[in-house]
């Protein structure tokens, strides 16, 4: 079909990696039109954390498409809307003794994190928000201020303010604790950063390249904004919904962020769909002040609410999603070991985890290799040197090892024809500045 080169915009990204025509899905499986069967270990970049067209909520997308129910009802009250609040309140939020009120945004994350930051700087009246190296936090402007990405950032065209970046956690090294310099700057009137309305942190970075935040960061993230009376939020648009093992990726840490940004597998079925959950207290918009025509997807509302009642009433789901993330950190660790020359690495937590590969080139090889072998897998990071496993949660333990069987095959092939692996790039040599 040429009607992608002709009329489709450059700006298409995914699409170059895999160029077939897709027309089929279920559960982590992709088909092209020519009826080739292809894993699928993107997923939507996280949006399919319950596969594609999961039966069970079809089924009920169906019945309630079939009964007229509300399609799209601006932020009106709708039924289907008051029972997923019911139960996001009662089997997500109460459990987890979380009082938070929702505020539906336009249904990307990137909307629900431009609400976040507006809210944080109208209550408090700072302008300056921290945000931190290599995040990602999209691509509207007041989230694009915060995200890290030169390639996201250059198309801006304007320049991104009220936005000041520190070292995420690891940044400057395993033994270095970035938390001390925040707090440090943040002490110092003359330190040249304006107290903050906000921090906004991923506990995953998913885009920059799988770096985990340390629980023990994460922790005193949350006890220097304490400190200093600036809010926090977490953008667990990528990492939540069961992602890392728990429903919000930060319960680990035991902390409760002041803000909280959802979308990608909320809504379930990928259907669009985002929130923004915060503390009463913090709950100061006057009406409409952050509206937007897409605020209620009452298919998403249906879809969401049958994937908290099958998959959150109880806690199998999350064991389950943490017994497969360790059966894939010991693959990739044989894997790096056998394959890597000591320079490849793992990295990630519960089933958002990948191999740094060291450069991009060498990751990109790997991913075009595992397509062809029937295995859609993308890479992140800076230099895209990450390639990424982002499968579905509800994948089969049979396909999960098919899929890593295809990664290790790819490495295999890939490396062989190396002269030999790079050293990882250092992005921070203390040594090399001192000589
Ligand atoms: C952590 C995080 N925040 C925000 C976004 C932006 O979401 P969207 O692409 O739906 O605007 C993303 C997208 O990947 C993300 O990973």
């Amino acid at each position: 079909m040429k009607i992608f080169e002709e009329i489709e915009s450059e700006v298409q990204s995914y699409a170059r990696s895999f160029p077939r025509i897709f027309n089929k899905a279920q559960g982590e499986f992709l088909y092209d039109e020519d009826g080739n069967q292809y894993l699928d270990f993107l997923a939507g970049a996280g949006t399919l954390n319950y596969g594609h067209n999961n039966p069970i909520f079809k089924e009920t997308l169906l019945d309630y498409i079939h009964s007229d129910g509300i399609t799209h009802g601006l932020d009106l009250h709708t039924k289907a809307k008051g029972e997923f609040m019911e139960a996001f309140n009662e089997k997500i939020l109460k459990p987890r003794d979380l009082n938070y009120v929702m505020q539906f945004t336009g249904p990307t994350g990137t909307n629900a994190v431009e609400a976040a930051l507006k809210l944080a700087r109208n209550i408090t009246g700072r302008e300056n928000v921290i945000s931190f190296t290599n995040g990602f936090h999209g691509v509207s402007m007041g989230a694009l201020a915060a995200t890290g990405n030169s390639h996201h950032r250059g198309a801006a065209g304007v320049s991104l303010s009220g936005v000041s970046r520190m070292p995420y956690d690891g940044y400057l090294g395993d033994d270095i604790d970035t938390t001390v310099y925040l707090d440090k700057v943040l002490s110092d009137s003359s330190s040249g950063i304006d107290l903050p309305a906000a921090v906004i942190v991923e506990t995953v970075q998913g885009e920059g390249g799988i770096n985990v935040a340390d629980i023990e960061w994460l922790k005193n993230l949350d006890l220097v904004c304490k400190k200093h009376k600036v809010l926090l939020i977490v953008d667990d648009i990528q990492a939540g919904c069961g992602r890392t093992g728990t429903y919000f990726s930060f319960e680990e840490a035991g902390i409760k962020p002041d803000i909280v940004t959802l979308s990608k597998s909320l809504g379930g079925y990928g259907l669009p769909f985002a929130v923004v959950l915060f503390k009463p207290e913090l709950d100061q918009w006057k009406p409409g002040e952050h509206n937007g025509t897409f605020r209620g997807n009452n298919f998403a509302f249906v879809t969401a609410k049958a994937a908290i009642d099958h998959y959150w009433s109880d806690d199998a789901f999350s064991k389950e999603i943490l017994a497969k993330g360790r059966y894939v950190s010991d693959r990739l660790t044989e894997i790096v070991e056998q394959y890597g020359d000591g320079n490849f690495t793992t990295r990630g937590r519960g089933m958002f985890q990948g191999i740094n590969c060291v450069n991009g080139e060498l990751a990109g090889k790997i991913t075009k290799k595992a397509f062809k072998n029937g295995l859609i897998i993308e890479t992140s990071g800076a230099d895209d040197h990450v390639v990424k496993l982002f499968c579905p949660l509800v994948i089969d333990m049979k396909n999960l090892a098919k899929g890593i069987d295809i990664i290790e095959e790819a490495i295999k092939e890939v490396c062989a024809k190396e002269d030999s692996i790079p050293e990882q790039k250092k992005y921070f040599d203390p040594i090399d500045l001192a000589s």
